[in-house]
């Protein structure tokens, strides 16, 4: 096999089901000089050191010119890059300013004082198979459920759904580093959904300027904080980064979460009996069928040595996350889905000054819908093993997810 074989591996989509055996196959080069161009990475240790490494950066700005030819971002004074593509000091003044309203050490109860009202949308949504013997999970279940809750948190209308989740699907498309894709077409469309994006987020904001609400937007835009307030780029550029984030992973967490339980039935009938087990389960799925599975746009600011490659400024790094998650250098039986397993610091939310800003939320919503799902319906079983998959290589999980079952238990059985 050619190197360059090893891009086109991790992209083809006939691997998507399946993608591990291709990264067993990378972790022999940990990072790799692949012949279209990029730096791929593929154990943990390497991974987890350059998650950690100030020399490389997250801003698209700094790759060189050749990589840039694929890049999907442009410069757009509206909608500049969000605080996830900066460096420090602008990745941490804007990071925190988003976290005033979100979490600690200013807003520490948000995601606890969520709870009763994810419970109540799960329970809802749940409510609405009854008469059903199947459903699609994704469309039924995996994603309504994340989207109402970021459209609350946020103070997005959620009947809003369908004039924004064109835009949130092909900004999620973007991340997806498709080799076989017209470059100049991907970057228009892109351009485009963020544009409107931006537009319709502008509007929303203006509304919360004038009526605050108990949300996120209200208290972004109002922004009394110590810290002073976001201009209205970085604000809106916030905001569309927020809502595509909070809708296009937690989807995957959890379809990828049931069909796991689905496929392994005596951890399903654990999860029943015992619902505490679902802390740990759901970081074993976040090793096991991490929903991000590659950071494909970093690049270093100086020459880098790793593993006795020197990857140069300005080349595009891939760092893969999935694959490290597999390495038997870090985790016992790296294969095998165990939800007791006890050292798991897995790369599922990355690591280091960008690891994953809505992680408390995800945790949340995927624990309480895998245990509701496993509690409530009866003799769940699989109708397509494997499901279709979504093309994306970036953000990967089924497109649907058909199951069926026998019947549903009631909410208090
Ligand atoms: C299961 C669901 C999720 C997964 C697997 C996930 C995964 C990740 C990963 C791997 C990163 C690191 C990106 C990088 O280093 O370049 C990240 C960053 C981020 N995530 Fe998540 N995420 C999830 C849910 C969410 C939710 C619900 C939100 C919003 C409430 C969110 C907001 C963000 C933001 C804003 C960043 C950028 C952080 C920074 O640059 O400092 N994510 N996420």
């Amino acid at each position: 096999m050619t190197q360059g074989s090893m891009l086109r591996k991790i992209t083809d989509y006939a691997n998507r089901a399946d993608p591990y055996p291709v990264y067993a196959e990378l972790r022999k080069t940990p990072v790799l000089h692949d012949e279209e161009g990029p730096y791929i990475v593929s154990t943990y240790w390497e991974i987890h050191g350059l998650l950690h490494d100030p020399r490389l950066s997250s801003d698209a700005r700094n790759l060189g010119p050749q990589a840039v030819e694929n890049l999907a971002d442009e410069e757009d004074p509206a909608l500049p890059p969000a605080f996830l593509r900066l460096d420090p000091p602008e990745h941490d003044r804007l990071r925190r300013l988003a976290m005033t309203p979100f979490g600690p050490p200013h807003t520490p109860r948000r995601i606890h004082a969520m709870r009763g009202e994810l419970s109540r949308i799960i329970g809802e949504l749940v409510d609405e198979f009854a008469d059903r013997d199947r459903i699609d999970l994704v469309d039924d279940f995996s994603y309504p459920f994340p989207v109402t809750v970021i459209c609350r948190l946020l103070g997005v209308p959620r009947e809003d759904e369908p004039r924004f989740h064109h835009w949130a699907e092909t900004l999620a498309a973007s991340l997806d580093p498709d080799p076989d894709e017209d470059a100049a077409e991907r970057r228009r469309v892109t351009q485009q959904a963020r544009s409107e994006l931006g537009l319709y987020l502008a509007e929303l904001i203006e509304e919360r300027r004038r009526a605050p609400g108990d949300d996120m937007l209200s208290a972004l835009a109002a922004g009394h904080g110590p810290e002073g307030q976001m201009t209205q780029a970085e604000l809106l550029s916030t905001a569309a980064l927020l809502l595509v984030a909070g809708h296009e992973t937690t989807v995957n967490l959890i379809t990828n979460g049931m069909l796991t339980l689905l496929r392994n039935p005596d951890v399903l009938k654990q999860l029943r009996e015992r619902p505490h087990l679902a802390v740990p389960l759901v970081e074993e799925l976040l090793r096991y069928e991490p929903p991000v599975q590659l950071l494909p746009q970093r690049t270093p600011l100086a020459d880098i040595d790793i593993a006795g490659v020197t990857i140069p400024k300005g080349a595009s790094v891939w760092l893969v996350l999935a694959s490290g998650n597999r390495d038997p250098q870090r985790f016992m039986e790296p294969d095998r889905f165990d939800p007791r397993r006890k050292d798991n610091q897995h790369l599922g939310f990355g690591s280091g000054i960008h690891s994953c800003f809505g992680a408390p939320l995800a945790r949340l919503e995927a624990q309480l819908a895998l245990t509701e799902l496993a509690r409530r319906l009866d003799n769940p079983r699989l109708l397509a093993d494997p499901p279709e998959y979504r093309r994306n290589a970036v953000l990967r999980g089924p497109r649907h997810l058909p199951v069926a079952f026998d019947g549903l238990r009631g909410r208090d059985a």
